[in-house]
C-alpha cells in the first residue's frame, strides 16, 4: 500500500506542531503545505517548521493549486476556531474528494452553532466522497469523547461534571496571550468586549455532544461570562511576569440544564501559577465514576496526537460530516499509519 498522502494546511503554531509530527510518522507523507501568512509562502516547509533539513515541501498560498497537483488522501486543517471562516476552506478541499481533519473548535460539533452549515458540509462531503471531522484535545477529547466513553460504564446518569485546570505557566507565550496574562482587569475586560479574548471555544460543543451521545434533550445550555483569574501573588513564567492583582490568565463555566436541573456542568481555567493541574469527571450515578488524570493532558500535545490519531479514521469512515461521537472507540496509533486503515 502506498503512503497516505497528507496536505498540512495552516502553519500557525498547532498546524506547524502537527507537520513535525506527521514528517516522523511512518505511512505517511506530506504532499502539500498551505498557509495564508506572507512570510511562510514559497518557503520550504523544514525552514518553517525550524527544522535543519529542507523538506522540498514549499507552503503554498493556493489551496486550489496544490489540490490539483497532489492527489491527497487527506488535508490537516489548522487555521481558525469558528466554522463561518473555516466552511469555505474545508468546502474546497471537500469538492476534491479529498477527506478532512480539522482543529476548528466548532466543527467538533457543528450542528449547535452553525446547524445551516453543518448541513452543508454533510451534502458537500457526502456528493464528493469524502469524509469531515472536527477534533481535537478540547473540544474533540477530555470534555467530551472520554467522558461519552466513561459513561458506557454507568446503569443511571444523574449528573456529569468535568473540570480542566492548566497552569498556562508552562505553556507557549501566544496560549497566555490569548487568556490575557499579565493584563490588568480593565485591560481584560476591554479586550473581553471587543472579542479579542474568547475565552475557551468549545464548552457549548461539549456539551451538546455528550447530551447528544445519552440522548438527553437539554432545555438549554449556559455559557457563563469568561472571568479573570487573579493573582493573589506575583507569579511568572519564562516570558511573562504577572504581579499581585493583575490577570493570571481565565476560567469559564458552561451548564447543560434539563427539567430545571444542571445535568452537566464543564469547568475550565487556564492561568499562570495554577498550582495543580488536572482534568476531572465526576459522573454521579449508578455507579459513580470519578476520574482525575494529573497533570492535565498537555494541550498542544494532545491536540497533535488526537488530530493524528483521527487520520485513518476519517479515512475508514463513510462520506459525510461526523463528530467524534460517531467514530469507532479512538486510540493511538504507534505504527506505521497504513495498518491502521481499512482495506476492502
Ligand atoms: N480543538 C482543539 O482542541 C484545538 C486545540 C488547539 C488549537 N485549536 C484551534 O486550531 C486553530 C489553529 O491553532 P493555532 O494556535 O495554530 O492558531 P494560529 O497560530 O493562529 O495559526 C493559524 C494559521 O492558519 C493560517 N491561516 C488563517 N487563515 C488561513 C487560510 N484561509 N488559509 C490558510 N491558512 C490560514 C494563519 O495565518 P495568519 O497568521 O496569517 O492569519 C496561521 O498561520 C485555532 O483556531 C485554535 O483555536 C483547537
Amino acid at each position: 500500500m502506498e503512503n497516505i498522502k497528507v496536505i498540512s494546511y495552516g502553519m500557525g503554531a498547532v498546524g506547524g506542531f502537527i507537520a513535525k509530527f506527521l514528517l516522523e510518522k511512518e505511512g505517511i507523507e506530506i504532499v502539500g503545505a498551505v498557509d495564508v501568512a506572507r512570510n511562510k509562502i514559497g518557503k520550504d516547509l523544514g525552514e518553517v517548521l525550524g527544522l535543519n533539513r529542507k523538506t522540498e515541501i514549499k507552503i503554498s498560498g493556493n489551496l486550489e493549486s496544490v489540490l490539483q497537483k497532489t492527489d491527497a488522501d487527506i488535508a490537516v486543517q489548522a487555521t481558525s476556531s469558528f466554522l463561518k471562516d473555516t466552511y469555505p476552506q474545508i468546502a474546497s478541499i471537500l469538492k476534491h474528494g479529498v477527506n478532512v481533519v480539522s482543529t476548528c473548535e466548532e466543527l467538533s460539533y457543528p450542528y449547535v452553532s452553525e446547524p445551516e452549515l453543518a448541513r452543508e458540509l454533510d451534502a458537500l462531503a457526502k456528493k464528493h466522497d469524502a469524509t469531515v471531522l472536527g477534533t481535537g484535545i478540547n473540544p474533540g477529547f477530555l470534555m467530551d469523547t472520554l467522558v461519552i466513553t466513561l459513561t458506557s460504564a454507568c446503569e443511571k446518569i444523574e449528573k456529569i461534571e468535568v473540570t480542566r485546570v492548566m497552569n498556562a505557566g508552562t505553556r507557549r507565550v501566544p496560549f497566555q496571550k490569548k487568556i490575557g496574562a499579565g493584563l490588568t482587569v480593565e485591560e481584560f475586560q476591554k479586550k473581553i468586549s471587543e472579542k479579542h479574548i474568547t475565552g475557551h471555544v468549545g464548552l457549548q460543543q461539549s456539551i451538546s455532544m455528550i447530551a447528544n451521545a445519552l440522548a438527553w434533550k437539554l432545555d438549554k445550555i449556559v455559557i457563563q461570562p469568561v472571568d479573570p483569574v487573579i493573582a493573589e501573588k506575583a507569579v511568572e513564567s519564562k516570558d511573562i511576569r504577572v504581579d499581585t492583582g493583575k490577570v493570571a490568565g481565565l476560567k469559564q463555566r458552561a451548564q447543560g440544564i434539563m427539567k430545571n436541573r444542571e445535568v452537566i456542568n464543564l469547568d475550565f481555567r487556564a492561568y499562570i501559577g495554577a498550582e495543580e493541574e488536572y482534568d476531572s469527571i465526576a459522573i454521579k450515578g449508578v455507579p459513580n465514576i470519578n476520574q482525575k488524570i494529573q497533570p492535565c493532558v498537555h494541550g498542544d500535545i494532545g491536540t497533535v496526537a488526537v488530530i493524528v490519531n483521527a487520520i485513518p479514521r476519517v479515512i475508514n469512515a463513510p462520506a459525510g460530516l461526523y463528530t467524534m461521537k460517531d467514530m469507532p472507540v479512538p486510540s493511538a496509533t504507534p505504527e506505521d499509519m497504513r495498518r491502521y486503515i481499512r482495506t476492502a
